[in-house]
């Protein structure tokens, strides 16, 4: 069954593990989505309990077809609950039913769902397929693509996880009409992120969009959805392992895991987290002289306008360790970093409009900007 022309497709090109993502309205009950995975006996849906009653019934029905048994698994809701223990229960249920190294799993939920569905599928009897089924704007611009796995860790942000790419991506841009605005807005962090890193014009059109991005008007989506996974992809099919290039997008990352971990996972959403991190890493540039004031200014006021924070926590000190002062607070859990060399932290910086570069930059600056920016 052919899939319809409304449907748009961004390709990624990893050789043997290329595929495709696909962006339109209704996907879920589209029948010509799902017809040419592979065979299988069964299939597991993992979820959780917000989007399972929304979203679970209607996927449970397209793959019933393809499928002899659709199990479910339903997990905990939150960053908080991306964790060993809740990934053991997606390995409970796979191997409670019985599920065999030909069971596919679906991910359908936002980035956390889909992080830890996916790292499930990489561990799994040495791997099994998988695919992403992204129900927040963060998992379709962002999380759902390029094939990076993980479980939070206690000590740092996604430190357990793994590389392994799903069979496709189905974005159905119906979904996020039922995201809350915060939520909304925690992606659009992630879709402003390409703009100073890739592509200007993408950034002039964010501008001229945001109502229209904030009021969920389909058309908007769309095309924030398709852009940036054209970037994406055109990133990870340079550099799918992150050993260079990739980490570009990790643009306001390095600052916003540091909020993420030091707050304690869920209270700052990582959009949130991220929006605030790609202001404290504009600061950061605008101070080592790689742009001016007029870009970082312009930077910071976009994010604002979308909704999010743009003024950095003063992280609490770890419990029952020692009190140590703000900006060393960041730096030390900066230094847990995945691009960290040597206890060296390398952010991602804007290096002129639409250029991203990958360096070090004095602790002495670093912590004067974090002075500046948190409050
Ligand atoms: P999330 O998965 O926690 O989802 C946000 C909230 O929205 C949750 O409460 C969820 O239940 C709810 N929700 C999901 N879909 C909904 C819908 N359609 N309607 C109503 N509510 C809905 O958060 P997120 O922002 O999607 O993802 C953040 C996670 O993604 C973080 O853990 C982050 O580390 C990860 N991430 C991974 C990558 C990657 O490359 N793998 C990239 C960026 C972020
Ligand atoms: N979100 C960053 C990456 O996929 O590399």
């Amino acid at each position: 069954m052919p899939l319809s022309p409304a449907v748009e497709t961004v390709s990624i090109a990893l050789a043997e593990r290329s595929y495709p993502i696909l962006i339109a309205s209704g996907l879920l009950g589209d029948a010509a989505v799902w017809d040419d995975l592979p065979a299988a006996g069964a299939a597991l849906i993992v979820t959780n309990v917000t989007v399972a009653p929304l979203y679970a019934a209607r996927l449970q029905a397209a793959l019933a077809g393809r499928y002899r048994q659709v199990h479910t698994v339903v997990l905990p809701d939150g960053e908080a609950f991306k964790t060993w223990e809740t990934l053991n229960r997606i390995f409970d249920e796979l191997l409670g039913r019985g599920c065999d190294r030909r069971t596919v799993l679906f991910a359908l939920g936002g980035g956390v769902v889909g992080d830890m569905t996916g790292f499930a599928a990489a561990s799994f009897m040495r791997g099994v397929p998988f695919v992403q089924v992204p129900t927040t704007l963060l998992a379709q611009v962002d999380s759902s693509v390029g094939g990076k796995t993980a479980i939070n860790h206690p000590l740092g942000k996604n430190m357990i996880g793994a590389f392994y790419q799903p069979l496709k991506v189905v974005c159905d841009l119906q979904t996020l009409q039922s995201l809350p605005a915060r939520e909304l807005s925690a992606g659009l962090a992630e879709v402003i992120k390409y703009g100073p890193i890739a592509d200007m014009a993408f950034l002039d059109w964010i501008e001229a969009h945001l109502p229209a991005l904030r009021a969920c008007e389909p058309a908007a989506l769309a095309h924030a959805v398709r852009r940036s996974c054209e970037i994406k992809a055109s990133v990870v099919g340079q550099d799918e392992r992150e050993t260079g290039l990739r980490a570009i997008l990790n643009f306001g990352h390095t600052f916003g895991h540091a909020i993420e971990a030091g707050m304690g996972y869920g209270q700052w959403l990582h959009g949130e987290a991220v929006g605030c991190g790609m202001v404290m890493a504009t600061r950061l540039s605008q101070a080592l002289g790689l742009v001016d004031a007029a870009f970082a200014d312009r930077l910071v006021r976009l994010v604002a306008a979308a909704g999010l924070p743009v003024v950095g926590p003063v992280l609490p000190a770890p419990q029952g360790g020692p009190a140590a002062d703000n900006a060393e607070r960041y730096l030390a859990l900066m230094r847990v970093d995945k691009k960290a060399q040597d206890g060296d932290i390398r952010f991602v910086l804007i290096d002129g409009p639409g250029r991203a570069v990958v360096r070090s930059a004095p602790d002495a600056l670093v912590r004067q900007v974090i002075d500046a920016c948190c409050r």
